[in-house]
């Protein structure tokens, strides 16, 4: 197959620009191109501009350019080194990045940075992760593993637990799984529900949704459990006070389940797991590179 189309002007900002086609066809190319390298990227420079931390998705996204022939520059730690230090704006930084390379994959801690940054950016941008906003293409990369792990998303019960309010994973996710009609079960303590709003919208396009305080109430019929860290950097909330995903709770867990989670893990995954089987954070990480070779293709060529 060759590379999908995507509508222009080519820039990922938010999950819910994807409909169910385009979805399906980034899945199917993500999982052609597993183990591929070649050149169809060679002369395709990606600036990777990154004013908050990342190890995953800024190296995958470097991987998958390297593994197409392309090349990277980076600002990796821009909050200190680039000219953000001596007060300029985002938009000026991304009009300059703009002219040394073809396309500017950002994260940024500001909720809508990568709305504004696209609106003058002259390349193809991709907003990975904008505060507790969004992060798409770690949603394309969960519902690729869940695709790959148990054979389809419809229907599917996904679990999400811990920080439901300033996780930015668990949105984007939500919405790209209510594409192929997914359940789910929202688990929280109160200061970190999901906003109100955001269930309400959900609730109101037809999402399946359940919340509660009790794991035990749905952790019997989960497909996928979900447990996201505390977003210390976004909350003055330290202590977890929620789920903690031990031995105990994966033996409640169903042998078709999986554990899922975009990383990097705190207190709510307790390494006694990481050896059973239905672990699958790992596997998941590494999707992250055949999922984002299909992107860049999309958008550069
Ligand atoms: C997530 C993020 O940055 O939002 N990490 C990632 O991209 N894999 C989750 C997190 O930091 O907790």
């Amino acid at each position: 197959m060759s590379a999908v189309a995507m509508p222009r002007p080519a820039h990922v900002l938010t999950a819910s620009q994807f409909d169910r086609e385009l979805t399906d066809s980034l899945l199917q190319r993500a999982a052609e191109l597993e183990g591929i390298r070649d050149n169809l990227l060679a002369g395709k420079i990606m600036a990777t501009l990154f004013y908050e931390p990342s190890t995953r998705t800024r190296l995958s996204f470097e991987s998958a350019m390297v593994r197409r022939g392309g090349e990277i520059i980076s600002a990796e730690d821009a909050s200190q080194t680039s000219s953000a230090v001596k007060g300029e704006t985002l938009e000026d930084t991304i009009r300059v990045v703009g002219c040394y390379a073809d396309l500017i994959v950002l994260r940024h801690p500001t909720v809508g940075a990568s709305q504004r940054a696209a609106l003058v950016s002259p390349v193809p941008l991709i907003n990975a992760g904008d505060g507790s906003g969004e992060h798409p293409t770690q949603a394309l990369l969960d519902i690729y593993t869940i695709k790959r792990e148990l054979g389809s998303i419809d229907g599917k019960h996904i679990v999400l637990c811990g920080d439901l309010r300033f996780s930015r994973t668990v949105p984007s996710l939500v919405t790209l799984a209510s594409l192929y009609n997914a359940r789910f079960s929202l688990v929280s303590t109160p200061e970190l529900a999901m906003a109100p709003e955001m269930v309400e919208a959900l609730r109101n396009s037809g999402t399946h949704i359940v919340e509660t305080a009790d794991i035990n109430e749905v952790i019997r019929d989960c497909d996928v459990l979900y447990p996201t860290r505390v977003q210390e950097e976004r909350t003055d909330i330290r202590y977890n006070a929620g789920v903690v995903v031990d031995n105990a709770l994966m033996q409640r867990l169903p042998e078709r389940a999986i554990v899922m989670s975009p990383l990097p893990r705190r207190d709510e995954i307790a390494p006694e797991i990481d050896n059973d089987p239905r672990v699958a954070y790992f596997r998941q990480a590494a999707n992250g590179v055949p999922v984002r070779m299909a992107l860049l293709e999309a958008l550069l060529t």
